[in-house]
């Protein structure tokens, strides 16, 4: 199938675009190059952990498991080991590891812990104790460590216990989102002490934030292991305060928690192959199934960022969220059918796209075998990999900004708000907009439904590139723009993350786009049928890549945000 609608020289479209994308954001300034490793982040001083990691003999692991950490001391309002991760790990040896780190349900949750008067007050998911699922990250960075790292979990921690003891400038970024929360964080006595100074006022730009609870911690799990967190002294205190402040997380959901390793989802894609991860993130499932869908349309002779490559796009992201809404959920818990990334099931679904005008996706398809061939059951990215053939994607979160907004006196741990993540009630749009059904419904020790994507491409079986995104539903399309940037349109991983993005999700019917995009692109998708909804600014991505000819890395944060990649 091949668009033939006003269809813009691919060579005019690509360079429109990254000038478009250089313009648009000016940190746009070439990809960072190694020989030995690589590593992009979006915090400079978790960028260093990471090479400093590599520094002392680590690999790509122990660099990812030292940025992550990091990253929870500065850039604790995305991500931290009070939150939960995704990794797809591929090891030297070319195995695969889907490392599932996801938060899980208290034992005490119910399926409607929300609703008040027979509605969701979606208020409770969102902010405060009962928002809160037992966090999973830690523990992934420890088992990810023990197995396939060099250096002590011990060595990460007290490298970033010691950013939180020093204390690190505050942006203004930063400081605009504390100021926000201020009556939010006053509510609760532990997160005052660590996001308000002493006269009630905010961490301002430009002064040194220190985090010395937050120290104490790292540094307690560095002494004692991670089982002062899970079954400790960590896990005691955060029960304590939840019974006296009307959550139902307690010291046994902590011992309880269980990581799990998943089935890494495979798929072909112009000649890659692409592995990503499975539910209960749903980012995997919709990205292989996009990509399947986009199997069918030549998008390159559609041209880059032009209207027939954006409707095609859209038009796979409606049918792919429409899925999401109805069949995904935790696979320990709900039949999530395989047939979702099959490629027959794609033909099906491309066989709808029209490529003069939108399509009407009612609601979600049926693939194949839907019943019985099943799978076995505010966010940061980052990326590494080493010259050893050991690659990392992560995508690591306490849910919205600075989690629950809970951070349990003495401890300086943010706590997720992952509750959030559920579907509520059947319709009830989570902070997220995004709407669910029976697959994603509350459950004692359920994981909630995640969009988190991180991503390998192979090529001739070699790894060429990992790849992921922050930022809710939007992280599923971002991954798969800047798939097709770099396999469709052969972009280096700093001009796919530059591009211009959009996302549709199918409930709500609107296409969220960047400005970034050509007006006259804008102008023929409403023409077309599209709903748009302009913003400046679309998530946040993260990308390293390798030549397999020179060996050679490369690696991109997003130019939206301040991040760092570097090599060595
Ligand atoms: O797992 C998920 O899909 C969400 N909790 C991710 C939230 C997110 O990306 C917020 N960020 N910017």
């Amino acid at each position: 199938m091949k668009g033939a609608h006003r269809r813009i020289p691919a060579s005019r479209a690509w360079v429109c675009a990254v000038l478009a994308a250089v313009l648009i954001h000016p940190a746009h300034a070439g990809p960072a190059w190694g020989e030995r490793g690589i590593a992009a982040t979006v915090h400079p001083l978790a960028t260093d952990a990471a090479i400093n990691a590599f520094k002392h003999g680590g690999n790509a692991i122990d660099a990812a498991v030292a940025a992550a950490l990091t990253l929870g001391v500065v850039d604790g309002h995305n991500s931290g080991i009070g939150g939960g991760c995704f990794m797809l790990i591929r090891l030297a040896d070319g195995r695969f590891v889907a490392m599932d780190g996801r938060e899980m349900a208290p034992a005490a949750a119910t399926r409607d812990m929300y609703v008040r008067d027979g509605k969701a007050d979606i208020k409770l998911s969102q902010t405060g104790p009962l928002a809160v699922a037992t966090p999973g990250a830690l523990a992934a960075y420890d088992e990810v460590i023990k197995r396939h790292g060099r250096l002590p979990l011990r060595n990460h921690l007290l490298a970033a216990a010691e950013i939180a003891e020093r204390g690190f400038t505050v942006d203004s970024k930063c400081a605009a989102r504390l100021r926000n929360l201020v009556s939010v964080f006053a509510r609760f006595d532990g997160s005052r002490a660590v996001f308000l100074k002493s006269d009630g006022q905010p961490w301002a730009e430009g002064e040194v934030w220190k985090q010395p609870d937050l120290a104490r911690t790292y540094r307690a799990i560095a002494e004692h292991g991670t089982g002062w967190f899970y079954g400790g002294p960590f896990a005691q205190t955060v029960g304590e305060w939840m019974k006296k402040n009307g959550g139902v997380l307690t010291a046994d959901d902590f011992r309880n928690y269980r990581l799990k390793f998943r089935e890494p989802i495979t798929t072909k894609y112009r000649g890659f192959t692409v592995v990503t991860f499975p539910p209960p993130s749903s980012g995997g499932v919709h990205v292989a199934q996009m990509l399947n869908i986009l199997q069918s349309f030549d998008l390159k002779s559609l041209g880059q960022n032009s209207a027939d490559m954006a409707h095609v796009v859209i038009e796979a992201m409606k049918l792919a969220f429409a899925d999401r809404a109805y069949w995904l959920g935790d696979p320990d818990f709900t039949n999530v059918p395989r047939g979702l990334v099959s490629p027959d099931y794609a033909k099906t679904l491309a066989a709808r796209i029209r490529l003069d005008q939108v399509s009407v996706v009612a609601g979600h398809g049926t693939p194949e075998r839907a019943a019985d061939d099943v799978f076995g059951k505010h966010t940061t990215h980052l990326s590494v990999a080493d010259a050893e053939g050991n690659w990392v994607a992560c995508t690591t979160t306490v849910n919205s900004t600075f989690g629950s907004k809970v951070v349990v006196p003495g401890t300086g741990v943010v706590l997720n708000n992952q509750m959030d993540d559920f579907s509520v009630q059947p319709g009830v749009p989570n902070s997220a907009k995004l709407i669910g059904a029976e697959a994603n419904a509350i459950a004692p020790g359920k994981r909630p439904l995640s969009s988190m994507s991180p991503t390998l491409v192979l090529k001739d079986g070699q790894p060429v590139l990992a790849i992921g995104a922050a930022g809710g539903p939007t992280i599923i399309s971002q991954t798969l723009l800047g798939l097709i940037g770099v396999l469709d349109f052969g972009l280096s991983v700093d001009a796919a993350l530059a591009g211009p993005r959009f996302h549709h999700q199918w409930s709500p019917d609107e296409v969220k786009i960047e400005r970034a995009f050509a007006a006259d692109v804008r102008e023929e998708l409403r023409r077309r049928g599209h709903k748009l909804v302009e913003t400046e600014s679309i998530g946040v991505s993260q990308a390293v890549a390798r030549d397999p000819v020179t060996g050679r890395f490369t690696g991109a944060h997003d130019p939206r945000v301040a991040g760092k990649a570097a090599g060595w």
